[in-house]
């Protein structure tokens, strides 16, 4: 199947391209400033499987030309998409009196109105193709977190996003479905995440040593939804999150 996955270049993405291609699948993917993250991503599946297909494309998800024009880029070389994976997204944290518009605006716009455009703009290559698998990574802070009301309510329109995308083209064998990540190590928990959460996790969550989840963990959940085992999956939420689903 050829995959189509925004913000491939590090973290999660990266690995979602990875575990995609040692599956045998293809792979277009997006970065925004990490080009060389993303040479090395598409350096790092052809050593995976030399004759696999990945190819990176520059891509600011909140620009809708420019998402647009890549999706018929990546069509034009691809000749076609079947799977879609929203992984694109930022923080920017902070208490809801002192945020400004700016930190709200462009949380929404990378977080939920991108992934409006990359749907609405791949949904006639999915229609022709008569298949489809859109996969949109959430988050457990969709349910509220403190300090986090951008991040929150991007993702849980996000979730309204996806399930009303599960309504509309179900019948046309398109299915969309959300993957919520628990904690995994990446940038943005690196820059992002306070000390007192870690140990939050640590302490609450019920899984071995409060360990954090390692990527293909959670890759392995989008590589499920994006099968045709999948195929009576639509429009639900598969948790990656080791079983604690709250955050203070
Ligand atoms: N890590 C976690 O524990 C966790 C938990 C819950 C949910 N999530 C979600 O999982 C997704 C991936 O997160 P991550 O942890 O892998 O984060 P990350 O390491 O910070 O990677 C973010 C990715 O998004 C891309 N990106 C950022 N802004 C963009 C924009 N405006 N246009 C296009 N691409 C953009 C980045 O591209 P460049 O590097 O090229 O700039 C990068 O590839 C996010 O949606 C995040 O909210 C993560």
């Amino acid at each position: 199947m050829i995959y189509f996955v925004t913000g491939g270049s590090r973290g999660i993405g990266a690995s979602i391209v990875e575990e995609a291609v040692k599956l045998g699948h293809d792979v277009a993917f997006t970065y925004l400033t990490s080009e060389e993250g993303a040479r090395q991503v598409v350096e790092r599946a052809k050593a995976i499987r030399p004759e696999a297909r990945c190819r990176s494309y520059r891509m600011q998800v909140k620009d809708r030309a420019e998402v647009e024009a890549v999706i018929d880029r990546v069509v034009a070389d691809f000749e076609t998409i079947h799977v879609v994976v929203n992984n694109a997204g930022i923080s920017r944290d902070g208490l809801l009196m002192n945020m400004s518009d700016e930190e709200w605006d462009d949380v929404i716009a990378t977080n939920l109105t991108g992934p409006f455009y990359v749907c609405r703009a791949v949904l006639p290559t999915l229609l022709a193709g008569r298949f489809g698998r859109i996969i949109n990574i959430s988050s457990v802070v969709a349910a509220g977190a403190t300090g986090q009301a951008n991040y929150s309510a991007a993702k849980a329109g996000l979730c309204g996003l996806t399930f009303s995308i599960a309504k509309e083209y179900g019948r046309k064998r398109i299915t969309a479905n959300v993957v919520v990540p628990g904690f995994f190590e990446t940038d943005i928990t690196r820059q992002g995440m306070p000390e007192s959460l870690r140990e939050f996790w640590r302490t609450y969550a019920p899984i071995y040593k409060g360990r954090r989840g390692e990527l293909p963990e959670l890759s392995a959940a989008i590589n499920f939804l994006a099968s045709e085992q999948a195929a009576f999956i639509n429009g639900q939420e598969i948790r990656v999150t080791a079983g604690l689903d709250w955050t203070p």
